[in-house]
Formats: structure tokens, sequence, C-alpha cells
């Protein structure tokens, strides 16, 4: 899988056991990608909680960043102004550690920000159906994308799941709660010492 390329990575010195020995060896960053409705920042949540890790709404920090919702962005600036304060914001995070990202589904998406997901974090793929991602997000006003018509979001589902396959481990959502997510992830890091 090329989303693990540069992990799993050796533990940081100063974490050690009781008795000494460094601790398994987590990767410093662990990015959530998926289509919007996923689950992203449920499980995100529940998984920096698990792994005493901080978890961090790549959308909020977009936001304070740009003192305005995402809405807003996108209704003030467009969509490339928002894409900027994506990338910057990814750009920023790349240099924190301990942290569990949930990333925006367009996230993975520009070139420049797949570094992010495919360099020194563990990328897991929260998956979902297009039919199941719209049952979940409705008409949520939040989520500008929306506007657009079925088939035109089918079309950005259709691009975006090679991507986000490409990207990250793959996890299916359908049918299991977020705890049983968190429990999968756990698994896949605890194999990958
Ligand atoms: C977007 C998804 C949203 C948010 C913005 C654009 C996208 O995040 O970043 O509205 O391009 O799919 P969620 O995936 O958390 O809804």
């Amino acid at each position: 899988m090329t989303a693990a390329a540069g992990w799993p990575v050796e533990p940081h010195s100063e974490e050690r056991e009781s008795d000494g020995r460094p601790t398994r060896a987590h990767p410093p960053r662990i990015a959530l990608i998926g289509f919007m409705g996923s689950g992203k920042s449920t499980v995100g949540r529940l998984l920096a909680r698990r792994l005493g890790y901080r978890f961090v709404d790549v959308d909020e920090r977009i936001e304070s960043r740009a003192g305005m919702s995402i809405r807003e962005i996108f209704a003030a600036e467009g969509e490339e102004a928002f894409r900027r304060l994506e990338s910057e914001t990814l750009e920023d995070l790349a240099g924190e550690e301990r942290i569990v990202a949930a990333a925006g589904g367009g996230a993975p998406v520009p070139v420049r920000n797949r570094e992010f997901f495919a360099g020194a974090a563990a990328s897991f793929y929260l998956e979902v159906s297009f039919e199941e991602f719209l049952r979940r997000t409705g008409s949520d006003p939040a989520r500008p994308l929306l506007q657009r018509g079925t088939g035109e979001l089918r079309s950005l589902y259709e691009q975006r799941r090679p991507v986000y396959e490409s990207l990250g481990r793959r996890i299916p959502t359908e049918g299991r709660s977020p705890k049983e997510i968190v429990e999968e992830i756990l698994r896949v890091l605890g194999r990958s010492r």
C-alpha cells in the first residue's frame, strides 16, 4: 500500500514503557480521509481519545484561520480560496505530532496535499457508499458542495474514490458503529509495529 510508504516509523526516543522498553511505534500523525458523511470527525475524536492523541478537525482549523465558516469562505471567496487555506492548514499540521486529523472530503485531491497523507502519517480511508452519503448528509447547509446536483456529486464521488484508495488503508463503515471502526484501526496500528 503506497499510503504507508513513510510509516511505520521509529518510536519517539522519550516514549518508554515503565520497564524502559520503547512504546509501540505509533505514527506521529493519523489522518482520516473519505467522502463527506463517512464519519471522519466522529471516529477521529474517539480514536484520538483511545490513543492519547489530540484530535484535529481540519475544517475547524481552516475556519479559525479564516475567521469565517466554511460556508462563508465558499460564498465570499470561492472554492479555490478554500482549497488554498486547506493546503496551508495541512502544511502547518505536518509539523505537529500525536494528532488524529479528520480531513475534509476534498483534501486528499490536490497533489500538493498528498505528501501529508502519504508521508509519515498513517492514513485510513473511511469508506461510505454514495447512497449512504446522501442519506447521512441530507442537505446540510454547512457543506457548500451539497448544493450541487446528485449527478455531479456522484461523479465527484467516483473521481475521488481511487485517490482515497491510493492514499489510505480502506475501512468499511456501513453497518458498523464508530467504536467498531476505531477497534479495527487500532488493530491495524497494533499489527504494524
Ligand atoms: C468538502 C468536504 C467538507 C469541507 C468542504 C469541502 C469536500 O468536509 O471540507 O465543505 O470537498 O468534499 P467533510 O468531508 O468533513 O464534510
